[in-house]
């Protein structure tokens, strides 16, 4: 087969010539790791039915937009990307414009009355329907609207292309039980599944032969796992199974739900050979008053005891957590109880969020909303003293010798080689001419900044 521009040439058995159009994608994620691998899954799906990447919209026969509405701020910037692509679609009317994630599964009425340039607006749970949905629109061009309210039990496995060639990501479950009262998502993921103990290893086995080096185990509540199921392993379990593969260098997973981390599952990465010792439990906030009203289902006493058995059980082991600042009923005497948790727990590093209104869940319509010029302050308070911590942890490995997986040049500079400790703290090195992307190598740490770490390749 040859490709000249966009046509491929294709010569049959006979030696007949027959010529057909190279069509292209082109992808806009947005949000989290379950949202990168839904468009992992949908490519995958385009590239079946013979379509390549571009980068280039005006070269695009399908544009897809895998949209996030945990925040109001992510959902405004999609309306104005989806907005941008109604010039484009009056330039080139083949253009398939394809909405899919939350966004489509929570606003899908809204969107197909009013943005109608949008061709397919495909659900979180209609993913694997996604290269029939398209052939269809190939043939007759009518608008489709493909959005389940429920899952199917299990989704059946389709083709995915990773966008990078050494860390994969993995899901293990779908949905979430938990509805935290500010939290969208068990409306647009739906209610927990579990993938099967096989399919997930026969995926592991494929990335393994493929060479990759990475995988991260996805779910929206990992330590879950195989509780919406009879005769299924828990997490412990599937994690030690997988590491006893032992054919993948590092197995990370997240998101873990303070509440159901377990001591068997602390156990299990204690006695693993590639599991990482990189702990991200979400806290949300150090208010018991504010923790119950988000439905949180433990206090900040539990999580501290937590942490406590967590670090003598894997010493070298990092933290991270997610805080919201601002949830209603947040009062002063309340925030600087958050305050003083990241002073106590000391985290390796924190992702903050403003509280983000969002219709339908039951923090929305509750009272003492807190006003937008308070939440920032506040976020910026906390940003100051986390700031502080994670450049302090960070000047503890100043001198030392840290394992890191090569992933490429750093993006900011050309000069400087990027990669991430086991721990998920990315150092940068200079290049030496021998770049080893991919593998594991040595860094002696010489600079330790709040976000990351430079040293030389020893
Ligand atoms: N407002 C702000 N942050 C939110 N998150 C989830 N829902 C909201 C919301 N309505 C944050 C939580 C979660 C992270 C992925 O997003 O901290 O852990
Ligand atoms: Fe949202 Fe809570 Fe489920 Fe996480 S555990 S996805 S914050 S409802």
């Amino acid at each position: 087969m040859i490709e000249s521009g966009n046509n491929v040439i294709a010569t049959d058995l006979k030696g007949n010539t027959q010529k057909s159009v190279q069509k292209f994608y082109k992808t806009y994620t947005y949000g989290c790791q379950m949202n990168e691998n839904d468009t992992e899954r949908l490519a995958g799906q385009l590239k079946s039915l013979g379509f390549a990447e571009t980068d280039n919209n005006e070269q695009a026969d399908v544009i897809i937009i895998n949209t996030c509405c945990v925040r109001e701020s992510a959902e405004k910037k999609i309306y104005g990307k989806i907005g941008e692509l109604k010039r484009l679609k009056a330039t080139n009317p083949n253009l398939l414009i394809v909405i899919a994630g939350c966004m489509a599964q929570k606003d899908r009425e809204k969107l197909f009355k009013k943005a109608s340039h949008i061709d397919l607006i495909i659900g979180t749970h209609n993913v694997h329907q996604f290269t029939e949905l398209v052939t269809k629109l190939d043939k007759s061009r009518e608008r489709v609207l493909a959005v389940w309210d429920q899952a199917e039990r299990l989704a059946p496995n389709v083709p995915t292309i990773r966008k990078n060639k050494i860390s994969a990501w993995v899901p293990i479950m779908y949905g979430c039980n938990n509805f935290c009262t500010y939290c969208i998502v068990p409306y647009v993921r739906g209610r927990e599944r579990s993938r099967t103990v096989e399919d997930i290893i026969q995926e592991i086995d494929e990335l393994s032969e493929q060479g990759f080096k990475e995988i991260t185990l996805l779910g929206q509540n990992v330590n879950s796992y195989g509780k919406d199921a009879d005769n299924q392993l828990d997490f412990a379990d599937l994690l030690t199974k997988v590491d006893s593969l032992n054919t993948i260098e590092r197995i990370r997973y997240m998101t873990s739900h303070p509440r159901d981390m377990t001591d068997k599952v602390i156990a299990a990465v204690k006695n693993s050979r590639n599991i990482c010792e990189h702990f991200h439990l979400p806290i949300q906030s150090g208010s018991d008053t504010l923790l119950e009203k988000m439905n949180r289902g433990y206090n900040q006493s539990y999580y501290r005891d937590l942490v406590q058995k967590i670090r003598q059980a894997v010493p070298n082991s990092s933290l991270t957590t997610d805080i919201i600042v601002g949830f209603p009923g947040e009062t002063e005497e309340l925030f600087e109880e958050t305050l003083a948790l990241l002073k106590a727990v000391e985290f390796d590093a924190a992702y903050t969020f403003l509280y983000s209104q969002r219709s339908g869940t039951p923090a929305a319509t509750m009272p003492d909303q807190i006003p937008l010029a308070v939440k920032k302050v506040r976020l910026n308070r906390l940003a100051d003293i986390q700031n502080e911590i994670s450049l302090a942890i960070n000047k503890r490995l100043v001198g030392s010798t840290v394992e890191v997986l090569v992933e490429g040049e750093s993006k900011n500079n050309a000069e400087k080689l990027m990669g991430r400790t086991r721990t998920n703290k990315i150092v940068l090195w200079d290049k030496t001419g021998d770049e080893r992307i991919g593998q594991l190598v040595q860094v002696k740490i010489s600079v330790a900044q709040t976000w990351l770490l430079k040293g030389q390749l020893v």
